[in-house]
């Protein structure tokens, strides 16, 4: 198994998470459906993706939205057909989760608790029974190949309904959590295109920062250390420890990627400035090759066009 993770890890470009990997892979061996848990941005998708690939299997992938009908999710008949030629075969669009049943290949539901309950419920015997029956077309049996994996962010609330115990029973659930610090770094390195390891050393800092403070509800996930990485590297090319630069940035980066307890400009630009000097003196480096004060052409509160550092030797 574990020349197989690192085939996965090398492949899809995933650092770490070998546990879950494994996991994920003992569990598609035994025929068992797949859960993958956790925040936004935890890298579920990427690992559903990779292990859904692995299986060499044909999948279907849908992504859940609060529209997506039972009908939509088994398959329907058209109206028009059904006019011309009645209830039968040739008029029934097969949908997502018959195609999968029928071909024994995977499904891979991305966001599953943003299905509507109803639709959820559709999966309960496809899942154990490996049927599901469909007003005036039948039952549709399921290939033993069958499969499905999903993903879901439990804490979000809005437009999700909860997992009914009864479907979450029918999944064997692996949660994600995030990464250690120098995992996050890597994962910059290969997704970023930042190479100045000080920028990726204080983005990853201050996104984790993000994460453990009171009056921020929801914190950073890795997509907001690479947007900051790529934003400052892009705005300044090298590192620097300028206070109002990284801010500047910060803003940028993290705007849609916080969420505080109670939303204001001024408090969230103040636990930005709070932060960031937390990040920068946390990764205070003897390589660093800005000064403090280098540019201060640009602050968090106008918003003067940026120059980077080359532009301006
Ligand atoms: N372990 C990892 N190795 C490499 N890249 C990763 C890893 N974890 C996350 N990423 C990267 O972080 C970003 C977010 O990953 P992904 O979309 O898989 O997360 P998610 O949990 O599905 O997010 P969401 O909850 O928003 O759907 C992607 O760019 C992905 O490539
Ligand atoms: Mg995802």
């Amino acid at each position: 198994m574990d020349k197989t993770v690192k085939e996965l890890q090398k492949t899809h470009k995933i650092v770490g998470r070998k546990d879950e990997l494994t996991s994920s892979l003992i569990a598609a061996k035994a025929a068992k459906h797949i859960l993958l848990e956790g925040a936004v941005g935890v890298g579920k998708t990427t690992i559903a993706l990779a292990v859904a690939s692995h299986l060499e299997k044909t999948f279907v992938r849908i992504d859940g939205d609060e529209r997506y009908t039972e009908q939509k999710l088994s398959g329907w008949f058209d109206p028009p057909l059904v006019l011309s030629g009645g209830y039968t075969e040739d008029s029934f669009i097969q949908g997502p989760l018959s195609t999968a049943m029928r071909e024994g290949s995977i499904l891979l539901i991305n966001e599953l608790n943003r299905m509507p309950e109803g639709t959820q419920n559709v999966l309960l015997t496809a899942m154990d029974e490996k049927t599901i029956f469909i007003p005036k077309y039948g039952k549709v049996t399921a290939d033993p190949g069958f499969l499905l994996i999903a993903t879901q962010n439990p804490d979000e609330y809005i437009g999700t309904s909860q997992l009914s115990e009864a479907l979450k029973d029918r999944f064997i659930c692996i949660r994600l959590s995030y990464q250690p610090e120098d995992e996050e770094r890597e994962i910059l390195r290969s997704r970023s295109v930042c190479s100045d390891e000080d920028i990726i050393g204080a983005a990853v800092s201050f996104a984790r920062l993000t994460r453990n403070d009171q009056e921020i509800r929801r914190g950073s996930s890795i997509r907001g250390a690479i947007d900051l990485a790529d934003i400052f590297h892009t705005a300044h090319g090298d590192y620097n420890d300028n206070i109002e630069n990284w801010l500047w940035c910060a803003r940028l980066a993290f705007r849609t990627k916080i969420e505080l307890h109670d939303f204001s400009e001024d408090r969230f630009l103040r636990i930005l400035e709070k932060l960031a000097q937390q990040a920068l003196s946390s990764h205070k480096t003897g390589s660093a090759k800005g000064q403090s004060g280098n540019d201060t052409r640009r602050t968090h509160r106008d918003t003067v066009i940026a120059v980077p550092d080359e532009k301006k030797k």
